[in-house]
């Protein structure tokens, strides 16, 4: 939550970072700002709403100068005001902060330096970071760095920080604990980010950040410290994301770009993983035959959509392994007391590598000496960083707020996952895995073809919007899926949805059906032993009058009798068919979200990277 970005260069900083923050603007849009070194001082410009306001001040007033930081904000502390937006300053522009975390002791130090005299000025906790660096100004600190290192030993929680001193003219200063912030390296000149994609069209390598480590960006390059002081040598690595992968290309949204791109991801994911033999190869895993036959269990831990893949994931997982499989959401898993030992695999699945829930379960599971595998889209991600082996999803920057490509990329990861470890443990056999192969093969172009039915989905969706309320049912492998057509529903149409397996509808839900619920229900595969059963919780649906939409397999001449529309998809293998459902639902919800006007890349209250509790 909340992006940051900041410059140091010979060019004038203001559109540099501007540019930097619409990049980032997935990561909280209720307000905006930027402050920037000019000839007259240090000036701060912020705004209440979209960049676009912010820019439009700028337009109206340049503020031409440099070096600079500028922060796009979703709210934790403080409503979204002017006031609370950042950056924060204390006293007169002395010192200038832009934050990314929280300050989970600010109260405390609130009080502390009120009763030295600071007055404050906004409700949030980063405000106190100025103040505190300013006091250890005050207290005798020999260098900015000395009073940062200082201040950040007091401050307790999570922070991406980027620090301007008034009488420092020439430098940025940033700082990282438990919230991405990355360096990154241009021509003569240096940027910090949140993420890669946010600068990638100005730089060439990139350093990740360390927690507890602080960077200094200088007209003469970058230095790197930790909070002892000590200059730490930094890792710098090549910028491997191509500059359009985080641009539109004509498509009107993001979200529609990354439905469209995910045949090319799955098929690029698949040609990395699989050899000539139809044989599954993950060596980055690095786990032995040995290691996976001793296995006792697997915990997956993850949250929102990650979680729903977490679920699809379990169920293969048992289907095809023979193991024990369990999941949680991290957000309970961490604070139940769950009986994982070290015979457990850990699996934590993330888009952003970043979400809070899901790093501190991670770090649970290491206490209890469990090995930890990473199903993640970011590299240098924290949660890459404190895994034993990562699986990467490889899906390119995910920008729109609710996750499509990154979905259906963790599915076919759990695909490949679960016929690797079922080979291991001899739970299937060589022919299986092939067969197995040969139908993960074929869901790119399933894919494929679910994008050129787009136009049938509209018109559904054109005719079921705006009803109050939805239900999703789907079985078995699509239970998942179920429920990730409610969620994609609810959080760009902001219409209200329920995922529910369907046999447990006539345990509740059914209450609510009546002539005007739409009822989506997932009953592809005509060959799967649920089938029948679906179709009887239709005949249930119908018998009650809702509005059956159901999804089914291309020819299947039995739901058209009660099914008031149908979006047909191509036949696929029963154990993938979700990773080519969901594709149908995501376009649902969009053009559900496109009819009632929503803004479907930064849908209201949401915020793609969920780094806070
Ligand atoms: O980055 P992560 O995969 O860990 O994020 C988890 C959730 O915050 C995320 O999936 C969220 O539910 C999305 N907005 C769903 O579209």
């Amino acid at each position: 939550m909340c992006g940051i970005v900041g410059y140091v260069g010979k060019r004038d900083a203001t559109p540099l970072l501007l540019d930097g923050l619409k990049r980032l603007e997935y990561r909280g849009y209720d307000s905006g700002g930027i402050a920037v070194h000019t000839p007259d001082g240090i000036q701060i410009r912020k705004c209440m709403g979209r960049l676009t306001e912010l820019e439009k001040d700028l337009t109206a007033n340049a503020l031409i100068g440099r070096p600079g930081i500028g922060h796009t904000r979703w709210a934790t502390h403080g409503e979204p005001s002017q006031r609370n937006s950042h950056p924060h300053q204390a006293g007169a522009g002395e010192v200038i902060v832009v934050h990314n975390g929280i300050i989970e002791n600010y109260q405390e130090l609130k009080e502390q330096l009120r009763s030295a005299g600071h007055e404050f000025l906004s409700d949030t906790d980063t405000e106190v970071i100025p103040h505190l660096i300013q006091q250890e100004l005050a207290d005798g600190a020999a260098s900015p760095d000395a009073a940062i290192r200082q201040a950040l030993k007091k401050a307790r929680g999570a922070y991406a920080l980027g620090i301007l001193f008034k009488d420092d003219p020439d430098k940025v200063y940033a700082a990282r604990l438990g919230s991405p912030l990355i360096v990154g390296l241009g021509e003569d000149e240096t940027f910090i980010a949140s993420d890669v994609p946010a600068i990638v069209n100005q730089i060439q390598n990139v350093i990740y950040l360390n927690d507890g480590e602080i960077a200094i960006l200088s007209p003469e390059g970058v230095a790197i410290q930790n909070l002892a002081g000590e200059s730490i040598e930094p890792e710098i690595k090549p910028v491997d994301i191509a500059p359009e992968a985080a641009e539109m290309a004509g498509f009107e949204t993001f979200m529609m770009k990354e439905i469209h791109e995910q045949p090319r991801v799955l098929r690029s994911l698949l040609e990395k993983h699989v050899d000539r033999e139809d044989t599954v190869i993950v060596p980055e895993i690095g786990f032995s035959t040995d290691y996976f036959q001793q296995l006792r269990r697997i915990m997956i831990v993850s949250c929102g959509t990650a979680y729903h893949a977490a679920m699809y994931g379990k169920f293969l997982l048992e289907h095809l392994t023979g193991l024990a499989v369990e999941t949680d959401l991290g957000s309970e898993f961490r604070y139940r007391s769950p009986r994982i030992e070290s015979d457990t695999l850990f699996v934590a699945v993330s888009q952003s590598g970043e979400t809070a829930d899901t790093l501190a379960s991670l770090r649970l599971a290491r206490e209890k000496d469990c090995k930890v595998l990473s199903i993640c889209n970011v590299p240098g991600s924290s949660l890459v960083r404190e895994s034993d082996s990562v699986l990467f999803t490889e899906a390119g920057p995910e920008i729109g707020v609710a996750s499509t490509k990154a979905y259906t990329a963790q599915l076919m990861a759990f695909g490949l996952l679960a016929i690797h470890i079922g080979r291991a443990r001899g739970e299937i056999s060589e022919e299986t895995e092939q067969q197995l192969m040969k139908a993960l093969r074929a869901v790119p172009n399933a894919i494929h073809y679910m994008l050129e039915r787009a136009d049938d989905i509209q018109a559904i969706a054109d005719k079921h919007h705006d009803g109050p309320s939805a239900l999703y049912l789907g079985r078995r492998f699509n239970y998942p899926t179920a429920l990730e057509g409610a969620l994609k529903n609810k959080e760009i149409s902001y219409q209200h949805a329920e995922g529910y397996a369907a046999g447990e509808m006539k345990h509740g839900p059914i209450a609510l059906i009546n002539e005007y619920l739409p009822v989506i229900c997932i009953c592809t595969q005509t060959e799967d032993e649920v089938y029948e059963k679906m179709i009887s919780n239709m005949k249930e649906v119908e018998a009650r009058h809702g509005r059956i939409i159901a999804v089914a397999t291309d020819g299947d001449k039995v739901v058209a009798d009660f099914a008031e529309d149908i979006i047909y998809v191509p036949p696929i293998h029963e154990e993938f068919s979700p990773i080519v459902n969901v594709v149908a639902l995501q376009l649902l919800a969009y053009y559900a979200a496109q009819a009632r006007g929503t803004d479907i890349d930064k849908p209201r209250n949401l915020a793609k990277s969920v780094t806070v509790e």
